[in-house]
């Protein structure tokens, strides 16, 4: 197969080479890679700054989508049947998602949706749940609620905005320029506020009824002292993330005067903590895209295609210029393709100026 491998941190340029074929271990299933979403996790991984880093050499990438070349075997002692059959269409996360051919366990993987392609699969894994576990599972937002939505058109923030409206909620979406609010209004937001104006709080609070406030906030900004100022009695705050770049501190009098609720979500968390949750949330969301109220997320201003164009779509990632997912496509091996080795005109160097920011993960890796 083809891939991208990490054999040293620093300055070098990320390479496609080929690469074995993973080995499935007896509870895997062997996936053809279609397609690999991007994230910001990545990028702290390649530059050798996240908290899970595989030994070297290792592949880089996580969220993928393919079809199924072969099935578990699973060990003798157990009855245990392949959920998914060779050929099925799947979607999901494991090490090693930059490459043509990816190994990973059944309950890592979807069925891509009927009627979706691979590309609008590919980002689905993350950003879903994401949101659907904050708004629905932690915040219980209902018909009639206001939702406020920071970022509204990042991968996370158009899933949260179409959650929300799939609810009932009236959806109040900021982001920083017009084309990214302009998209938020396309996935259903109800009304936009350009959050470069330091009176943005005002304006979000003039939208709600009699100028109460917003019922529910979902911030992967770290934007959460700023919206007490323009939240309703009794409201939730969700903290997602820090893409701004700092922890902040907020004053706790602001949470007692208005009844809030400061709460967060660690979707990665799930699977260790309450896994019992991760099945109820996936039902969640397939419902809706079978209602038509969910839609794939995928950045359409640019193409990419082929591992060759990874390094640039990270880039582009991290320079906060996409919207909703960034996704690159992946040929099929043999399909009009001949190059084993493509050095990609970036290098990690600036990978690591970029992943200077840092989000949740980093977050994490200091906690
Ligand atoms: N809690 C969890 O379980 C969980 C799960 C997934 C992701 N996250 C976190 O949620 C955050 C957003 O993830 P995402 O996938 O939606 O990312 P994304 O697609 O890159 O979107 C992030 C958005 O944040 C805004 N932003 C504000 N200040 C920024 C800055 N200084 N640099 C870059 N962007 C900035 C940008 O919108 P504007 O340009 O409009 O301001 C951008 O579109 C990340 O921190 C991620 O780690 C958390």
């Amino acid at each position: 197969m083809r891939g991208i491998q990490i054999s040293e941190y620093g300055p070098q340029d990320l390479k496609i080479t080929t690469l074995p074929d993973p080995i499935p271990t007896p509870d895997q299933y062997l996936i053809a890679i279609h397609a690999s979403a991007t994230n910001f996790f990545d990028l702290l991984q390649i530059s050798g700054k996240y908290q899970h880093q595989p030994r070297l050499p290792w592949i880089s990438g996580s969220e993928f989508s393919g079809t199924v070349l072969s099935v578990p075997s699973f060990s003798s002692s157990t009855s245990k049947k392949p959920k998914y059959n060779i050929g099925d269409r799947v979607f999901g996360a494991s090490q090693g998602g930059y490459a043509t051919k990816v190994a990973a366990k059944e309950e890592v993987l979807h069925p891509v949706p009927s009627g979706w392609s691979f590309t609008d699969a590919a980002g689905l894994f993350v950003t879903a749940p994401t949101s659907y576990g904050a708004l629905v599972t932690r915040a219980g937002v209902e018909k009639g609620d206001w939702v406020l939505v920071h970022a509204a058109a990042g991968g996370v923030g158009l899933a949260a905005v179409q959650i929300a409206k799939a609810f009932g909620a009236t959806v109040i979406a900021t982001a920083g320029t017009q084309h990214k609010l302009s998209v938020a209004k396309c996935f259903g937001a109800d009304h936009v506020v350009d959050y470069t104006d330091a009176n943005w709080p005002t304006l979000v609070k003039n939208l709600t009824p009699n100028k109460r406030g917003v019922d529910i906030v979902y911030d992967p900004v770290g934007m959460v002292d700023k919206s007490t100022k323009c939240i309703a009695w009794n409201g939730k705050i969700l903290v997602i993330g820090f893409a701004a770049g700092s922890i902040e501190k907020v004053a706790m009098n602001k949470v007692l005067l208005k009844n809030i609720s400061i709460v967060g979500l660690h979707w990665g968390a799930y699977s260790v903590n309450e896994p019992e949750t991760i099945g109820v949330v996936w039902e969640g969301i397939f419902k809706l895209i079978k209602e038509g109220k969910f839609k794939g997320t995928v950045f359409q201003d640019k193409e990419f295609v082929g591992l060759e164009s990874v390094p640039a779509a990270l880039e582009s990632l991290g320079s906060r210029g996409t919207w909703g997912k960034v996704v690159v496509k992946v040929p099929q091996e043999g399909a009009n393709w001949d190059r084993s080795h493509f050095f990609a005109g970036i290098a990690i160097s600036r990978l690591l100026e970029m992943s200077d920011d840092f989000r949740f993960e980093d977050m994490l890796q200091r906690a």
